[in-house]
């Protein structure tokens, strides 16, 4: 009899945006003349960067040369990238990498749902509240919680709260916890973590011999330049720490799936029958080798193409395309008394909802009155409840449409 993984079983209902689209395209199929804007799903609008086109197209003709072509490359990524990620994105930073340290993937949706695999079962796992679904669901289908209580939170899981209360920073946990996943900036809410707040989390992960799982994926749309990039930055973070950087949201790569994820030499985690420390690095470089063959030449030549003085210039305009987009997110809704938060140095705008409407009943009114699409905080975890996420990621006609609905129902 083949039996069922019954970790699965614990998982609430579908994966979030999955379950919106579902819902949307009911509305759809009930509402065939409403024209629906998606400020929902971060997902890029705008194409590829000139130079990254290029530089795919030139990739797939060296795949058409018999001295171009490239079978399997390295599990671990091309150096001409990853000596890339090096120079352009840590050097400038003050933060010194080996070649070794950087592992190329297609997204950090499947490093942070993979990573937790190479640690034991038995590791207590924290996280934000509201959280990005992947952390918590992909540790309920290792096998590393309990049942799902009403509100939604799985037992064994420690639950940090961020609310406008505390600021969306949360508290140091009271209690033992071994693998904290951190999210700066942060998806949902927005909210960023400055250099005093991330070194009283490298120095508690190191007095609690605990790992941060630092998910980084939005640092290409940080304004203030005090805001630290790269939990490196840092001192001793490379002792505690496995940083976790994408293309998807930086490079328009969504589509293409290109990204990379930081495992120093220095990190260590420890045995549990005698406390002996084990080196994560070539543990994680084992795992990944076993598991992935990599990513795709022409992919990471398009990367490689990211960091060239051209492809800098155009995505760096293409952020600001989006950061604007959230300012006019940002302002329209406060000009409409709603709370806002986030939308300065992340490409979500996290607001109150009013008059006591909860997360879904927002959602809901939303759709039907406004054919606007957003992401209900709930929908990220209890914490989220009575919160609202609205991407910035769209056209600016759109955008100035969407809070005219807004307007319009408010
Ligand atoms: C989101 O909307 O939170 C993102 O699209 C999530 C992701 O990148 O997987």
């Amino acid at each position: 009899m083949i039996k069922i993984n019954e970790n699965f079983l614990k998982l609430q209902a579908g994966y979030l945006f999955p379950e919106i689209a579902r819902r949307v395209n009911t509305f759809k199929d009930q509402n065939p003349q409403a024209d629906v804007i998606k400020l929902g799903i971060g997902d890029v609008t705008k194409p590829l960067v000139p130079a990254i086109v290029k530089a795919m197209k030139s990739a797939v003709d060296d795949m058409g040369t018999a001295q171009g072509f490239h079978g399997y490359g390295p599990e671990q990524g091309y150096g001409f990238l990853v000596e890339k990620i090096l120079e352009c994105d840590y050097k400038p930073r003050g933060v010194s990498l080996d070649k070794s340290e950087i592992f190329i993937s297609d997204g950090s949706k499947c490093d942070t749902g993979n990573l937790q695999e190479i640690f034991g079962i038995d590791n207590v796992v924290a996280v934000q509240d509201p959280v990005y679904p992947v952390y918590v669901d992909t540790n309920v289908m290792a096998g590393r919680t309990g049942q799902a209580s009403k509100d939604g939170k799985y037992e064994g899981i420690v639950y940090m709260p961020c609310t406008a209360e505390n600021g969306f920073a949360p508290e140091l946990p009271s209690e033992q916890v071994d693998m904290i996943y951190l999210c700066y900036p942060n998806n949902p809410t927005g909210s960023v973590a400055e250099k005093a707040t991330l070194k009283k989390w490298v120095d508690f992960a190191k007095e609690n011999k605990a790992l941060i799982l630092y998910d980084a994926a939005y640092e290409a749309f940080i304004q203030d330049d005090s805001i630290p990039h790269s939990i490196y930055e840092i001192e001793g973070a490379d002792e505690v720490a496995i940083e976790f950087r994408s293309f998807s949201k930086s490079a328009g790569f969504t589509g293409v799936r290109c990204a990379f994820t930081v495992v120093p030499h220095k990190l260590k985690a420890y045995k549990k029958s005698s406390g002996e420390a084990v080196e994560v690095n070539p543990i994680w470089n084992r795992r990944h080798c076993t598991k992935f063959n990599g990513v795709s030449y022409v992919t990471q030549k398009g990367a490689e193409a990211a960091y060239s003085p051209e492809g800098q210039k155009q995505i760096k305009e293409v952020i600001q395309y989006y950061m604007n987009n959230a300012s006019v997110i940002r302002d329209a809704l406060s000009s409409l008394g709603y709370s806002v938060y986030g939308g300065e140095n992340a490409p979500y705008v996290w607001l109150s909802t009013k008059d006591g409407m909860s997360s879904w009943e927002f959602f809901d009114l939303l759709l039907e009155k406004a054919h606007l699409v957003g992401t209900p905080g709930a929908g990220f975890g209890a914490a989220g409840e009575g919160y609202f996420r609205l991407s910035a990621f769209n056209e600016l006609d759109t955008v100035k449409e969407a809070m005219d609905r807004i307007a319009k129902i408010s």
